[in-house]
């Protein structure tokens, strides 16, 4: 499957990634070399992982309860955040744009 990532300072990038191996968004930001940090290793838990979606949204399901705990806590989220460790790689993601939000991306 192929998205767009755009970092901090708008640069965007698109990303190949295994749509079959089960891995989330967050592993595939690390593996290319993104600076999330991901604290909690995918737990939901410190959002450090949070992204924007600008586009694809549709495809990619409602955000759990746990989720949108952690985003409605964060000083600054928006209508289309997510945290990228709760995002599935699948082939609902082709074509998504997302955006690196992050405080410490
Ligand atoms: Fe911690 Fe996503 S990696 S919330």
């Amino acid at each position: 499957v192929t998205f767009t990532v755009e970092d901090h300072a708008g640069n965007r990038q698109s990303i190949e990634a295994p749509d079959d191996m089960g891995l989330s968004l967050m592993e595939i930001l690390k593996a290319s070399e993104y600076p999330v940090l991901a604290t909690c290793g995918g737990m939901a838990l410190c959002a450090t992982c949070h992204i924007e979606v600008l586009e694809g949204k549709e495809g990619l399901g409602d955000a759990s309860d746990v989720e949108l705990d952690q985003l409605e806590a964060l000083p600054e989220y928006y209508p289309t955040s997510r945290l990228a460790c709760q995002i599935r790689i699948s082939e609902e993601l082709e074509g998504a744009v997302v955006k690196l939000r992050g405080e410490d991306n």
